[in-house]
């Protein structure tokens, strides 16, 4: 019976897409997330974490390309919580963006939230994850979104497609590391290891037996669907003895290319194929940070999977590949500015061509004075980060609701489209005083419509390091990059306006800058921050308000009516 009727509702759907009624395979998939504590032991210690469900990396989301996704979310733990979808543009719908206090207020124990995640052009990997304090640390799950029925992969399908998410674990409650890092105004306490899906692998004691393994099969072609879900930072990626083809970033596709090693950010997904093409065998896959920061401690562990051929042969034991240095900056610039977009008939570019609103934002970490000079950044100072040097500080109402039901007093709206002082960003020895930024609630604000281009200038106060910037509600075009100060009259010269890649979290180099447009073509209150969780802690974010346009499908659609209350 229920198999006729199923058959039934096929042909009336294959009717009404026959004569056009129906979008192709506009699928809604309902699913419930339980925000619940759960017991996870690693490194010969055990600690309890905020998980979906109680499952660690947290459940996998599978969607068709235009889907839309319906996420009942229970709070049944006992923090406040918020689930970001990141990389979904979320047409006119920033309601269930998920960022704490710019589009909503925290999802309370005990409450719940249903979330509706609206997939758009978006083909690809993408993942969601908590958007609120240091909860993404393990509360986050991949999304993996296939082409609509009836088109197909730019490329032969593979044998079989992997999520592949890298974390970052501490033995020490996460929540924990935040508190000792705004107590104490010095740097995050290093990690205890990385984790290739949930799992540290066999150079770390006590987790050999967990090890997260891949069988293939000689001749089949594989795709890693990659996640950079770590926290604090950009991470190497390289598989021993393969070849690795780049054939997607971001929930986009791109040119293939082959590589040896991959540089991907925290907030960043990677799409590549993995031939198996050697001799049957077990090889290691590995991952291990990359850091530019002069003089900062940071974890450098090694995390390892295992690509177990099938067959009947005696294992030798696996060799791990080569990765760059942890310090390799020209490994990671270069292997980011590879990416092109396909720029086919069915993939093609819109990147905007006359900007109508040129910006430029500094992104810097700074430092604020401490009483008595007693706190952990340098000379007793407390560590901040800014963007045009504003200290972002997050209010406690939502920006979005304060904009839609016009709160006074939750945000002002002038943040600048300059930097306020000029200086040489990317020189040697910066006077002290640009150190300092203001703290405010700031947001910019954008006509709809208008070609937005925004130069990301990295800033050398406190020496530099990459800042990985994301944007919510859009993927932009990254145009251009580069080391040092943007040039505004050189520069633009040398953009690609032709494959530029459509991506949603570019890292702009150390002491460098990257130009990305869009289109300002989704109203609401979109985020724009670094990936870098404690820069994000000390204040390096800022929010867009685009407003709506004239046309009926220009504008704001209403909240739900069970949007979470302050
Ligand atoms: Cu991946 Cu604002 O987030
Ligand atoms: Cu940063």
């Amino acid at each position: 019976m229920r198999l006729k009727v199923e058959i039934f509702i096929q042909q009336i759907v294959g009717f009404l897409f026959l004569v056009g009624l129906l979008p192709v395979h506009a699928f809604v998939h309902q699913h419930r997330f339980v925000i619940k504590e759960a017991p996870y032991s690693k490194l010969c210690s055990s600690k309890n974490i905020l998980t979906v469900n109680g499952q660690f990396p947290g459940p996998v989301l599978y969607a068709n390309t235009g889907d839309t996704l319906v996420v009942n979310v229970q709070n049944d733990g006992s923090q406040n919580i918020t689930i970001h979808w990141h990389g979904v543009k979320q047409p006119r719908y920033p309601w269930s963006d998920g960022p704490e206090f710019i589009t909503q207020c925290p999802i309370r124990p005990g409450t719940n939230f249903s979330q509706k995640i609206k997939l758009s052009d978006e083909e690809g990997t993408l993942w969601w994850h908590a958007h609120s304090d240091w909860s993404r640390a393990t509360v986050h799950g991949a999304l993996v979104i296939r082409p609509a029925n009836k088109t197909n992969y730019p490329f032969p399908k593979p044998a079989a497609e992997v999520p592949i998410i890298l974390g970052e674990w501490w033995k020490s409650d996460v929540q924990e590391i935040l508190n000792e890092l705004l107590a104490s105004g010095g740097d995050a306490n290093k990690s205890d290891a990385f984790l290739i899906n949930g799992q540290p692998g066999d150079l770390y004691p006590c987790s050999k037996n967990d090890t997260f393994k891949l069988t293939v099969e000689k001749g089949k072609t594989y795709m890693l669907r990659m996640v950079n879900a770590v926290m604090n930072n950009i991470m190497f990626f390289s598989v021993a003895n393969h070849q690795l083809t780049v054939v997607g970033t971001d929930g986009a596709y791109v040119k293939p290319f082959k590589t040896n090693y991959i540089a991907i950010s925290p907030g960043e997904t990677i799409d590549v194929l993995l031939e198996a093409n050697q001799n049957p065998n077990h090889y290691y896959m590995a991952a291990r940070a990359y850091n530019s920061a002069n003089g900062v401690e940071f974890d450098r562990t090694t995390t390892t999977a295992i690509i177990q051929y099938r067959g009947n042969y005696t294992p030798s034991t696996p060799v791990l590949p080569n990765l760059p240095n942890f310090d390799d900056t020209n490994a990671s610039f270069n292997f980011t500015r590879t990416f092109k977009s396909l720029a086919d008939k069915k993939h093609p570019v819109n990147v905007p061509l006359n900007v109508t609103t040129n910006l430029l934002f500094t992104f810097s970490v700074n430092t604020l004075p401490c009483e008595n000079e007693s706190c952990g950044g340098p000379n007793g100072d407390r560590f901040a980060a800014s963007a045009n040097n504003i200290s972002f500080v997050l209010p406690r109402i939502d920006i979005l609701g304060a904009y839609y039901k016009n709160i006074n007093g939750v945000y002002r709206d002038e943040f600048p489209s300059f930097p306020p002082f000029n200086f040489n960003f990317t020189g040697d020895s910066l006077p002290v005083e640009l150190q300092r930024p203001d703290r405010r609630t700031e947001v910019h604000v954008l006509e709809y419509g208008t070609n937005v281009e925004i130069v990301l200038q990295g800033t050398s106060l406190l020496g530099g390091v990459d800042h990985p910037i994301h944007l919510h509600g859009y993927s932009f075009y990254v145009v251009g990059s580069g080391f040092g100060n943007f040039d505004k009259d050189k520069d633009p010269l040398k953009y690609n306006l032709v494959d530029p890649p459509h991506q949603n979290t570019i890292a702009i180099v150390r002491n460098g800058w990257a130009a990305i447009r869009f289109k300002a073509d989704n109203p609401g209150v979109w985020f724009m921050h670094c990936h870098l969780e404690r820069h994000v802690s000390w204040g390096m974010e800022m929010a867009f308000i685009v407003k709506d346009g004239k046309g009926s499908h220009q504008k704001l659609l209403p909240p739900p009516p069970d949007m979470p209350k302050c």
